[in-house]
Formats: C-alpha cells, sequence, structure tokens
C-alpha cells in the first residue's frame, strides 16, 4: 500500500490542483466594462441593471426581479414584504448560513431552526410543520450546497397554515424543481452573488417573484421607499413604519452577471455530470455516502458537493477531521469541512437566545459533527480532478478505515 502524503508519501496531486481559478472570466465582458466605465452611467437601474433582473427572473420562471447589495439583505427584503415583523416567527433550517437566521433578526422577528432531512441535509417539512406556532409568519427554506429542499410539501404545508415562503436560493443558481426555476416555487426567492457562488459579481443579490405587491414592496425597501427610477417629482409613500435603505447594486455588477447568465444552463449542466461521475465513484468506497439532490430536481445547482464518512468505518481515534486533513496532504486542497456547528453555534453567531428558538437540530448536527466533508466549486468544473481527488480518497480511506 502506498504511504499517504501526510505520512511522507507521495502526493497522489504531484503539481496540486488545476483550475483558472473562480469566478470565470470572459474577454466581451471586460470589453464592455471599459465601455460602461466611460459611460458615466454606473448606477439607478440602468439598461444592464434593468435586463438582468428581467432575465434572470424568467430563467427561474418568475415575472420580476429586485436587484440589490447581496444576498443577506435580500432575505430581509424578502421578510418585509411579507410582513414579517415583531413579534412574528420565522422557520429557518438548522443547517444554513448564518444571514438565514440573522435576516430575521434584523426585522425584530424571531428565527426557529428547525432539522433537516438526512439525505439532502435540508429543511425536513415534518420538522417545520411540528415547529408552526400561531405566531409563524414565514417559512425560509433553503436549497443547501448542491440539493433542494422539498418544495411540494414545505408548500403544502405552507399554504395550509397560511405561511409565507421565502426561499434561499444561494447556493441553487440555476436549479429546476419539477422543470420550474427555484425562487420561483414560494412567494419570492433569494439569490447571493458573493465571490464564491455560482454566479457572481463580487458581491450581490436578488430577489424573484411573480407578485407585483411584493416587487414593489422589495424595490422600496432596497431604495430609500422610492417605487421608481427616475426619482418620481411626488413618489408615493411607503407604508408607515416600513423601513427603508439605501441597498442598491451598482450596473457593473448587474453587466457582469448578465454575460454569466448566458453560461448558466451549460454550466449546470457540466456540475451536473461531473457530479454524477463522482458520485458513482465514491460510492464505491466503502464508508463513503454522498448528499443527495432533490427528490425532484430536473437541473440539480451544485454550489459545493456534499459527501459523508460514516465514523463507524474508521479506524480508532480517526475521525472525518483526519481524512480532510490527508486529502488535503494529497494535494487535494479546498476539501473542507464547512461551517463546523448549526447557524446558531457558528463562531459568528453572537446573538442571544432570547432572540430565537432551537425547536429540532439531531439529524444534520450529527451530519456536520461526524460526518460532512465538502467540495469546492471549482471541483466540479473538471473532470481532471475529479478522478485525481477520487484516487485520493481510494488511498485515505484504505489506511484509515477499519
Ligand atoms: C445559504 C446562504 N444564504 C444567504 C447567504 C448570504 O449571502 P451574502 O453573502 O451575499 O450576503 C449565504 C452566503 O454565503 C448563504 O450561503
Amino acid at each position: 500500500m502506498s504511504t499517504l502524503a501526510i505520512d511522507g508519501g507521495k502526493r497522489v496531486f504531484p503539481e496540486g490542483f488545476t483550475f483558472e481559478g473562480w469566478p470565470p472570466v470572459y474577454p466581451e465582458t471586460a470589453d464592455k466594462m471599459k465601455e460602461l466605465y466611460l459611460s458615466h452611467a454606473w448606477s439607478y437601474n440602468g439598461k444592464y441593471e434593468k435586463q438582468f433582473c428581467k432575465d434572470f427572473a424568467n430563467y427561474h420562471d418568475a415575472e420580476y426581479g429586485v436587484f440589490m447589495v447581496n444576498g443577506t439583505v435580500t432575505i430581509e427584503c424578502a421578510l418585509a414584504a411579507l410582513g414579517v415583523g415583531p413579534g412574528d416567527e420565522v422557520i429557518v433550517p438548522s443547517w444554513t448560513w448564518l444571514a438565514t437566521g440573522t435576516a430575521v433578526v434584523f426585522l425584530g422577528a424571531t428565527p426557529v431552526f428547525v432539522d433537516g432531512e438526512a439525505d439532502t441535509f435540508c429543511m425536513d417539512p415534518a420538522a417545520f410543520e411540528a415547529a408552526i406556532t400561531p405566531r409563524t409568519k414565514a417559512v425560509v427554506p433553503v436549497h443547501l450546497f448542491g440539493s433542494m429542499a422539498d418544495m411540494d410539501r414545505i408548500v403544502e404545508i405552507a399554504r395550509k397554515h397560511d405561511i409565507k415562503i421565502v426561499e434561499d436560493c444561494a447556493h441553487a443558481h440555476g436549479g429546476k424543481w419539477n422543470g420550474k426555476g427555484v425562487g420561483s416555487l414560494g412567494d419570492i426567492g433569494s439569490f447571493s452573488f458573493q465571490q464564491s457562488k455560482i454566479m457572481t459579481s463580487g458581491e450581490g443579490g436578488i430577489c424573484i417573484t411573480s407578485d407585483e405587491k411584493y416587487r414593489e414592496l422589495c424595490y422600496r425597501r432596497k431604495h430609500i421607499g422610492n417605487p421608481g427610477f427616475p426619482y418620481r417629482v411626488t413618489p408615493t409613500p411607503s407604508p408607515i413604519d416600513y423601513l427603508c435603505h439605501n441597498y442598491r447594486g451598482t450596473e457593473f455588477q448587474a453587466l457582469i452577471l448578465q454575460d454569466q447568465l448566458a453560461h448558466l444552463k451549460e454550466d449546470t449542466k457540466l456540475r451536473m455530470d461531473n457530479v454524477a461521475y463522482l458520485r458513482a465513484g465514491l460510492e464505491q468506497i466503502p464508508g463513503i455516502g454522498t448528499q443527495k439532490p432533490g427528490r425532484c430536481a430536473t437541473e440539480q445547482s451544485y454550489y459545493v458537493f456534499g459527501i459523508t464518512v460514516e465514523p463507524e468505518v474508521l479506524k480508532e481515534g480517526k475521525t472525518k477531521a483526519d481524512v480532510i486533513k490527508a486529502l488535503n496532504a494529497e494535494g487535494a486542497v479546498e476539501v473542507f469541512a464547512g461551517w463546523g456547528a448549526t447557524t446558531y453555534k457558528q463562531t459568528l453567531w453572537n446573538i442571544s437566545e432570547k432572540h430565537y428558538r432551537v425547536e429540532s437540530f439531531e439529524v444534520v448536527e450529527n451530519i456536520i459533527k461526524n460526518k460532512i466533508i465538502l467540495l469546492d466549486i471549482r471541483w466540479l468544473m473538471d473532470r481532471k480532478n475529479i478522478d485525481m481527488l477520487l484516487e485520493a480518497f481510494r488511498k485515505v480511506m484504505k489506511e484509515y478505515s477499519k
């Protein structure tokens, strides 16, 4: 058996991971960026923002898009537009990025954390239903990493209890559930365009919806209460106490995203094909499993890929953290543990318990603590690296398994 690199053996990746960098850059965009710069028209719902909002929303089967500075304020604006405020409860998954929970707290409402499913890791509809109280105003399912929350069941439960739905699609650009775009399955969809995301303009975010009333309320909230551009001489006022901000994005961001949108379909397909190949290889290795795609995913978007290691197969004293370290030493950099804890236990969650409630968490906590290994988005773009990664997994698991 070959010695692991972590013990001084030869690395599986002699030259390390090869990829040209993330995000991809397109020469045609660079030319347009120069033209835009020279045009002086850098913000205020210009031609690129208008076009991108329409095209991105339509791609996901929604009517309208409202572009913003990031994918945290989009959740806040979406919930505000749906009427969430102090005293309300909003049900969110126990396994998500901080923003899904903090957006609720920013509105003076209470996030209520619920467990996820063992196969998709996304919000468990039964856990959602069990957490409903008379104060529940909204639910925020997250399409996590490379899967989708069960929107058929979540929508059914939410409608039965008159609960509004914001889909957090920060990881799911281009995903389709039974042929319908993510973000259009509930009331409002929220996306992030932060640097690491499938589509990115460095920072950015968008709300999509097919309801003109919600579009207007999202727009007002991100644009100091004004319902439209150009600044109206006498804008109609926002509802009283509907606090509005400047959360506007720029034309530069919209231009970058507009050009990326043209590649979304082919890139989604590439990642789906590569994941199918990777999944088949990984599942041959005893003790290794994978996060399952959305049950009705007709196009599954992969932001990162979730791989699980069963602790029972590992030798005494070895954990998944050792597996990650050994993979990294083989040159499989950017194979990582993720956020490391349920949302409200993450280091940066500094919100005291009086502002949130944890209803259920056991399934996802076990996966996060003992099993999960994540694979960076860039790996999913390149088959050559996937082959080496499979080799590294086989080598490490052979050595670390009982
Ligand atoms: C699930 C999820 N929701 C929301 C966000 C917030 O997006 P942003 O970083 O653009 O504020 C992120 C960001 O990483 C995320 O992973």
